[in-house]
């Protein structure tokens, strides 16, 4: 049977044997882990689990007693460090298990949204003009950049830090924006151009053959046209503004065809120039005049059964179970 030992983090750092009870009961806690543990168990697969939270060693026991013929990775931050995922990737790389997911100089690539921005650039994928505002150095408002933009933190996911305050519209807020997360959030900055037009979520999944998945948006309901209709933390996460406002994630409707396969064309390019694999989803905007940008590459995106991803899947017939199974099994063919 074939073992599969599922990695994931906590925020504390528990007990071997410890059962999980709580955090997978909760449906604001360990949710995805929930959903990805009885999938797993589901598929038949011999199934244990350890969570991180600031120490390594325990990855090092559980792959000894253990001994997985696969590494399930859930692991989204590290000592509460969004951008360490990739140095603990690095290190179950080391302990030569295959990994499920991206590899991780992809997260290293992706999770610095001006890297991953510069590297689609050179293959030509659309991405919105920006400029890097690194801690410790002067803030300007640069000439290449034209106004409105959004200031959004350089390594960060989950719309964390940013609010319609993002959208800056002239130098003084652009400066004041670009400190505040160089201050309060003690991380480096990212001014994009903001792009006015839809809001895309399109998954890919697969390794040598790439398959599109059917495209989600979020739309945003009552939100007066003249606000920035954007994906801030509020506009994610928080049910009751969502609700008071409108806004809702459903399949994107009236895709043309012809936009659709440009869509397709151009996120399978990214997912290939970024050398990603296994899955990954693209944050798009496209413009009334049907301009395609990527927004974001999201590697190791949300799994969880009523995510993007899963609900793409879901619709192109690919069942949650049958999902899991698929992304196992490419991890088991890659054999480190
Ligand atoms: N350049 C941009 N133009 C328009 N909207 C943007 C731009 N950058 C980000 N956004 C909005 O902010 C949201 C979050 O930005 P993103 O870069 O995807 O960060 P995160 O990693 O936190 O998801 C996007 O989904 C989009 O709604
Ligand atoms: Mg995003």
């Amino acid at each position: 049977m074939t073992r599969v030992l599922m990695v994931f983090d906590l925020p504390y750092a528990v007990k071997p044997g410890y059962d999980f009870a709580e955090e997978f009961a909760d449906p604001d806690g360990s949710y995805t882990e929930n959903d990805v543990y009885q999938a797993l168990l589901e598929c038949g697969y011999d199934v244990h689990r350890l969570s991180l939270f600031d120490d390594v060693r325990p990855l090092l026991d559980a792959v000894r007693d253990v001994n997985p013929d696969v590494i399930f990775n859930l692991c989204d931050t590290f000592h509460d460090v969004t951008h360490w995922d990739k140095n603990i990737l690095a290190t179950m790389e080391l302990l030569g298990i295959p990994c499920t997911g991206a590899s991780s100089s992809a997260l290293f690539l992706c999770n610095d949204k001006a890297l991953s921005k510069k590297i689609l650039r050179f293959h030509r994928v659309r991405t919105p003009r920006f400029h890097t505002f690194y801690r410790g150095h002067k803030v300007w408002l640069p000439k290449t950049l034209k106004l409105p933009c959004i200031i959004k933190p350089l390594t960060e996911e989950a719309s964390r830090g940013i609010s319609q305050a993002s959208i800056v519209d002239d130098e003084a807020s652009f400066v004041a924006r670009v400190e505040m997360i160089h201050e309060r959030m003690s991380l480096d900055a990212i001014a994009e151009e903001y792009i006015d037009g839809r809001e895309l979520y399109v998954s890919i999944i697969g390794d040598r053959a790439l398959r599109m998945l059917p495209a989600r948006e979020m739309t945003f309901g009552q939100m007066a046209e003249d606000e920035p209709r954007i994906a801030t933390y509020k506009a994610k996460w928080d049910d009751t503004y969502r609700k008071r406002w409108g806004i809702k994630n459903h399949f994107a409707k009236t895709l043309e065809p012809e936009l659709q396969k440009r869509i397709a064309d151009i996120c399978k390019r990214a997912y290939r120039a970024l050398n990603l694999r296994s899955y990954a989803r693209f944050d798009l905007r496209v413009t009334a005049a049907g301009q395609i940008y990527v927004v974001e590459p999201n590697v190791n995106p949300c799994i969880a059964k009523d995510d993007e991803l899963a609900q793409s899947a879901l619709k192109a017939g690919i069942n949650y179970p049958s999902l899991i199974r698929k992304v196992v099994n490419q991890a088991l063919r890659r054999k480190g």
